[in-house]
């Protein structure tokens, strides 16, 4: 047993992040560079490295970043009140609230006041109802990675029995819809499911998000499966691991994502994607009629 093929997150984030790098300096030539606003309230240590790379990555391929910060301590109407002003502001193509905020502040009302034409994480509920609806609209950047980085290796979602373990609104609900779009017969597993191992097994392409890690053992991949672990968990040790146990699924799937360096990355490169196209959406006079 050779063991899987990696499914590289890392590279293939770097070829999309080099794609829209070209494609925003041409945005960039014309006097109109992506614009990303990032704001992150509170001092959750983890939220603070993904806003870090979220920066970096967006100044890299040449956009006009702003990430405003926010003390624990802030209001409601003072964390709304941001989102509105960059709503108003031309220059600014899209606006990521990093979540979870901190206690006290109500999410679901923050994301609401989002421009939905600005909404590059798509959490609004009219992006929402559009991939529901099947009309065209921000994606969620995470499970839009996870399909780019099956297109980008020839991994065919039609017909194929998808499970996504894990039903939130970044990722598993979203990433369900995605692949129904595409013609996957797909089931959603979660905290109450019975048997997980049982229904985990039956998967062509298996997409784990729960934030438990390792609790995929390798006994419930099915042998030439496609294994997606979206899982980023810290151990006590200080050590990061997904939600799949890695070794024990890599002998017997065909294709894996390692963690770091699987969907995480391609998380990052779809913000990029989704930023850039609402800036050349905003550079096209006829496209604001759509
Ligand atoms: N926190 C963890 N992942 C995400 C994400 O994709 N978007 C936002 N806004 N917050 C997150």
């Amino acid at each position: 047993m050779t063991g899987a093929r990696i499914l590289d997150g890392k590279a293939t984030a770097a070829t999309v992040r080099a794609e829209v790098r070209e494609r925003a300096q041409g945005l960039a030539g014309r006097g109109r560079a992506p614009g990303l606003t990032v704001i992150l309230v509170g001092d959750d240590p983890a939220s603070h490295v993904y806003v870090r790379n979220k920066d970096k990555a967006a100044h890299e391929a040449g956009f006009t970043v702003r990430t405003l910060r926010l003390p624990a301590t802030a209001s409601q109407r003072d964390v709304e009140a941001l989102v509105e002003a960059q709503n108003g502001d031309p220059a600014v193509h899209g606006i990521l609230v990093q979540l979870p905020l901190p206690k006290g502040l109500d999410a679901e009302r923050v994301i609401a006041r989002i421009d939905p034409s600005k909404d590059v994480d798509g959490l609004t509920a009219h992006n929402v109802a559009a991939l529901t609806l099947g009309r065209p609209g921000m994606r969620p950047c995470t499970p839009l990675g996870c399909i780019e980085l099956l297109d980008r290796h020839g991994l065919a979602l039609e017909g194929r029995e998808v499970v996504v373990l894990g039903r939130s609104m970044l990722v598993g609900k979203p990433l369900a819809a995605l692949a129904l779009e595409r013609n996957a017969t797909v089931t959603i597993a979660h905290s109450r499911t019975r048997d997980l191992g049982a229904v985990c097994a039956r998967a062509d392409i298996l997409v784990a998000a729960v934030g438990s890690p390792r609790l995929v053992q390798g006994a419930w991949v099915k042998p030439g499966a496609v294994v997606l672990d979206v899982g980023i968990n810290r151990l006590p040790d200080g050590t990061l691991a997904g939600d799949v146990d890695f070794e024990p699924a890599r002998e017997r799937a065909a294709w894996i994502t390692p963690v770091p360096g699987g969907v995480g990355p391609m998380t990052i490169a779809m913000l990029l994607a989704n930023t850039l196209r609402s800036a050349e959406r905003a550079a096209t006079p006829s496209a604001a009629v759509l």
